[in-house]
């Protein structure tokens, strides 16, 4: 197959924001108990975070990360998470059925993140609490000094404000599993007076208000008018959430899922847009796409039910996909579906981070080892800067049962002010390789650089038995003639290429 990409770094779509390359960490399954933080780990500080996985997530590039839910967000007392820990009391975690320690809190996290370089994304509870809870933990975390909650801080052991800047009001809101789920015009209410609230007590705040839990919902496109309608005044950011897994074995539309997560944006900004008009406002609300992956949901959905009513484990194995080569050119070609969003895809979050649905595995008291997902997004998050550009693309198609025929490649392309252009491209064709030239308008490249991720077995992953079984590699196919540049992309593919 053939394709062929015209670049000018005049035509640009928007800033390539750090926070688009976010994480996401919540209180589930093994995440954090046994996955980031193990005390007794060979690896493990007195604080009892492994260094390795440290290691692994200063490796991965993540900017901001979301805490410390997701559905588990609704039913948590954040109180019950700070002060001495043999004092903290035990809870039943109803969202994943298991029991919560909460050895791990505010405090611990916040030491965790310092660790790993990221910024804290806080979600607040306006499932099972409301506007009094929501504000608490604001003056808990943000005021510096005269309150009793800044105080009690201070006592707490850290004497600095957290100085949260970017927070979530709820999670999936009109999701029927959640705690306290709402309907539209309720939540959009609630979280109208939350961010109200919330923006007296600081005003530099950033707020993310729950969009559709996935676009599949009955409510999507309603649920965001309406609580916009509610809510625009008061909030910076509307969230999107997407996963995705090959249903009955359709690779050619899960390679693609990039497709329908450009028709997701594109819905949403329209619904955002269309209030801003009937508003008359000048303000634009941004996208926060605080949760997006591969998933293999309906696993999880055929044994969520067949959980003993009385058995409330700690830390149990949940959502541990294992990803193949396949689901990593699909994260890579859903990363390039958000830069070319990048002038309304703001923020974004990976969901998640460690051994849930993660890019970075763990055995306890054994090693930590990168997934095949980790690599589109590394090098994405290390090579993407500047500015997105607007990619012309002329491309033959591949069909596919659920999008119709696609491109048989997906692409984007970043370039910064010190010159550095980089190009991302997945190729979706099942069985053949793809020639790609790119014609760089205004650029004098000369040398090329290409690495990305394919294998002769797209069901090759990385397991504890065989944790390298699959890395980058480099493509020695692309070359560069008179500002042309030529690669052959093997089938089911996912390169990053650089210049210089
Ligand atoms: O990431 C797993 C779960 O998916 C999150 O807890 C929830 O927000 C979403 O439904």
């Amino acid at each position: 197959a053939r394709a062929r990409l015209t670049l000018d770094p005049a035509f640009t779509i928007g800033a390539v924001r750090r926070r688009l390359f976010g994480g996401f960490v919540e209180h589930l399954g093994r995440h954090i108990y046994d996955g980031i933080h193990e005390p007794g780990h060979p690896t493990a500080g007195p604080d009892g975070f492994r260094r390795d996985v440290v290691e692994l997530v200063k490796q991965l590039g993540v900017s901001a990360i979301r805490y410390p839910g997701g559905n588990f967000v609704s039913g948590y007392q954040w109180e019950d998470g700070v002060g001495p820990a043999a004092d903290r009391p035990r809870r039943l975690d109803l969202a994943w059925h298991s029991t919560e320690t909460n050895q791990v809190g505010l405090h611990e996290f916040q030491t965790w993140l310092d660790l790993v370089g990221s910024e804290l994304m806080l979600a607040v509870n306006l499932g099972t609490r409301g506007v009094p809870e929501a504000l608490a933990l604001l003056e808990y975390a943000n005021v510096p000094t005269g309150t009793a909650r800044a105080a009690q801080r201070a006592a707490n052991g850290r004497a600095e404000p957290f100085g949260v800047r970017m927070w979530c009001l709820g999670n999936e809101m009109d999701g029927p599993w959640q705690l306290g789920r709402r309907d539209a015009e309720d939540y959009g209410k609630l979280a109208a007076m939350t961010a109200n609230a919330m923006r007296q007590l600081d005003r530099d705040l950033e707020l993310v208000v729950c969009g559709s839990s996935s676009r599949g919902m009955p409510t999507f496109g309603t649920w965001e008018r309406v609580v916009l309608e509610h809510a625009y005044d008061e909030v910076d950011y509307i969230s999107c959430h997407a996963y995705y897994e090959p249903r009955d074995g359709d690779y050619a539309s899960f390679l693609a899922s990039g497709v329908d997560m450009d028709a997701f944006i594109d819905a949403v900004v329209a619904t955002a847009d269309h209030v801003r008009a009937v508003k008359r406002a000048d303000k634009r609300i941004d996208i926060s796409f605080d949760e997006w992956n591969v998933w293999y949901a309906s696993r999880w959905n055929a044994v969520e039910d067949t959980f003993p009513a009385d058995h409330w484990p700690i830390a149990p194995r949940l959502l541990e996909d294992v990803y193949s080569v396949a689901d990593a050119v699909t994260v890579g070609g859903l990363l390039i579906s958000l830069l070319n969003h990048a002038d309304r895809v703001t923020s974004a979050s990976l969901a998640q981070l460690v051994n849930v649905i993660g890019p970075i595995m763990t055995e306890p008291g054994g090693p930590a080892w990168r997934q095949t997902t980790f690599f589109p997004f590394s090098l994405t998050s290390r090579l993407a800067r500047g500015s997105a550009l607007r990619v012309q693309l002329d491309a033959d198609t591949v069909p596919t049962p659920a999008h119709g025929d696609v491109p048989v490649i997906a692409a984007a392309a970043t370039f910064d002010e010190a010159g550095s252009l980089a190009v991302f491209l997945q190729n979706r064709h099942l069985t053949e390789p793809t020639t790609v030239t790119i014609s760089v308008r205004g650029l004098a490249v000369t040398a090329v650089r290409a690495e990305g991720i394919w294998d002769d077995d797209m069901h090759a992953a990385n397991t504890l038995a065989n944790p390298e079984r699959v890395g980058t590699r480099a493509n020695p196919s692309a070359t560069v003639e008179d500002g042309t540049v030529t690669i052959t992309l093997p089938p089911v593919s996912w390169t990053a290429v650089s210049f210089s």
